[in-house]
């Protein structure tokens, strides 16, 4: 197999820059929360999601994205997103705030439900254009991230790790867990071979990852 580095994105050329700029500063507005497939709004736009573990910060980073503090609700306790909750951006895309995967404070049954609408929607959705796979920068990819990869890989969705919350390691622990994410990206052909590391507190990767999006509707 070729080895693949995995480098991390680099930073975009000021007109890319520029256009992931403007989709962002445009409208962005809550659509609705989906519970079941049969709920899914018509696909018709480009969609991307924000997948990955309970408290990784998905709803915070669509915060950060957008410039608005209380667009998808964040918060300290794990599980706090339930549903599929769409957001459109513009005319053109969708942003999918997922419910976490893992451990969460809620009860068995209500968890299970919504893992299992998770996997059908990241297995099921034609117009999924990239999914996002959050990443704690202090933890690394662990054997619940790794279900989700290959259930991507098998479904075709290309995905495209993104580290959160850069602000919480130093440098040297940081390019181990950057290794170590490199590492386990590699079995995974539906992997986009550029990480993105972010910190929503901070700002870092933030307009790298909206010239990332913003470029999507031209694939
Ligand atoms: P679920 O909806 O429960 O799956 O969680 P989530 O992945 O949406 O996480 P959420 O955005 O609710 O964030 C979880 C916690 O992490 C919150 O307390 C956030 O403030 C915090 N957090 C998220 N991103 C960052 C970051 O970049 N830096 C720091 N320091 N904290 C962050
Ligand atoms: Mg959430």
């Amino acid at each position: 197999m070729t080895r693949l580095p995995f480098p991390l994105a680099p930073d975009p050329e000021a007109e890319a820059l520029e256009r992931g700029r403007k989709l962002f500063a445009g409208r962005c507005e809550f659509l609705k929360g989906v519970v079941a497939m049969s709920g899914l709004p018509p696909a018709d736009r480009v969609e991307i999601c924000f997948a990955g573990r309970s408290n990784v910060g998905k709803s915070t980073l669509i915060n950060a994205l957008t410039g608005q503090k209380a667009l998808a609700r964040a918060s300290n306790t794990p599980g706090r997103t339930q549903e599929i909750n769409y957001f459109a951006l513009g005319e053109a895309h969708y942003l999918v705030d997922l419910p976490g995967y893992g451990f969460a404070k809620a009860p068995v049954a209500t968890v299970e439900k919504w893992q299992r609408l998770l996997k059908a929607y990241l297995s099921g959705r034609p117009t999924l254009r990239r999914a996002f796979v959050l990443i704690d920068a202090r933890h690394g990819i662990k054997a619940v991230d790794q279900e989700i990869l290959t259930l991507l890989d098998k479904a075709a969705v290309p995905f495209q790790a993104v580290l959160t919350k850069a602000d919480k390691v130093k440098a040297a622990e940081r390019e181990k867990v950057l290794d170590q994410v490199r590492a386990r990206l590699q079995p995974h052909p539906a992997a986009f071979p550029e990480m993105i590391v972010t910190s929503s507190e901070k700002g870092d990767g933030i307009a790298t990852l909206r010239s990332t999006i913003a470029a999507l509707a031209d694939v």
